[in-house]
């Protein structure tokens, strides 16, 4: 889904990315992480083509990126779907047409939008404040919305940056568990986060950054303190996290899918049954693998 074969990206002195290799499937949940001045970003601005290698190649659903020209730029970041930490809604846009807005800049029929956008509402579980403006939601129904608005032109890959960044511990968590029901039906997820306690309890796939170098690719947890001291919290809050069920409560989720998000192994059939995932189904239909 996405290679990053020996990519070098300096700007002038500053060091970005050293020759770094590092291979994202497609169907993988991936935590990006590191200190700051890391890398992360310049990792994720190669991959939406806002800015270029030095050298390496980067591969995006079966093309080489970095050879492509100008006009071929937003039919790749189509496929990416973004999510970021201070949501960024448009204020005086109502939550649908926030998410529809995204289909009406890609020229998207009046028909399609009408029946796609109340389809991610309902995804997200957001579809009771559709009329809402983003002023009047708390902070995770607002990133739920940015998550829709991400979803809603079927992304083969969504890339979050740091999405839990501005929510209390317990909202974070309920956003995880949405992410990965997302990421379960097929959409790949590449996370950055600071949030050591959120990398620890899903139990994912870690790639950790220092200085441009890929310093570890490992399943598990965060692995390596920022900053020094157990005290040096990324976020704060998420030290006190508990394994109480009740406080790591989860949107409309299965236990077994609970038991994962408090940093067990993972092991999850498809749910079935329940009105969510057969609109996660229907939404995952037509994804194309075809690229792998
Ligand atoms: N446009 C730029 N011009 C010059 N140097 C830059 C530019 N963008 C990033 N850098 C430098 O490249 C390095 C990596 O930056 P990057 O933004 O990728 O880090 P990061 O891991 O995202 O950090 P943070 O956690 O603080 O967001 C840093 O030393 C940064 O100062
Ligand atoms: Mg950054």
């Amino acid at each position: 889904m996405i290679i990053f074969n020996n990519v070098t990206k300096k700007y002038g002195d500053n060091v970005g990315l050293i020759d770094a290799s590092v291979h994202i499937k497609s169907g993988d949940f991936v935590f990006l992480v590191g200190p700051s001045g890391a890398g992360k970003t310049t990792f994720i601005r190669l991959i939406l083509k806002e800015i270029d290698p030095d050298s390496g190649r980067i591969i995006l659903a079966g093309k080489d990126i970095t050879k492509i020209g100008r006009r071929e730029i937003p039919a790749i970041r189509q496929k990416i779907g973004m999510v970021f930490q201070d949501f960024r809604l448009l204020e005086k846009k109502t939550v649908y047409e926030n998410v529809a807005f995204a289909m009406e800049v890609l020229h998207k029929s009046k028909r399609e939008i009408r029946e796609r956008v109340p389809y991610v509402l309902d995804l997200v579980d957001i579809k009771d404040k559709a009329n809402r403006y983003p002023a009047e939601l708390s902070a995770g129904e607002q990133q739920r919305v940015g998550i829709a608005r991400a979803l809603v032109n079927k992304p083969r890959v969504l890339i979050c940056d740091e999405p839990t960044g501005n929510l209390d511990p317990i909202t974070a968590m309920d956003i995880m568990a949405l992410l990965e029901q997302i990421n379960i039906r097929g959409t790949t997820v590449l996370m950055v986060t600071h949030a050591k306690d959120i990398v620890d309890k899903m139990n994912k796939r870690v790639v950790a950054i220092d200085q441009g170098h890929i310093v570890r690719d490992e399943e598990g947890s965060y692995g390596y303190k920022q900053q020094g001291t157990e005290d040096d919290l990324y976020v704060p809050g998420f030290t006190s996290f508990t394994d109480d069920p009740i406080k790591a409560r989860t949107m409309q989720l299965d236990p077994e899918l609970t038991e994962s998000i408090r940093g067990k192994t993972i092991s999850m059939d498809p749910p079935t049954g329940d009105e969510l995932y057969s609109i996660l189904d229907e939404y995952l239909d037509g994804g194309d693998d075809s690229y792998e």
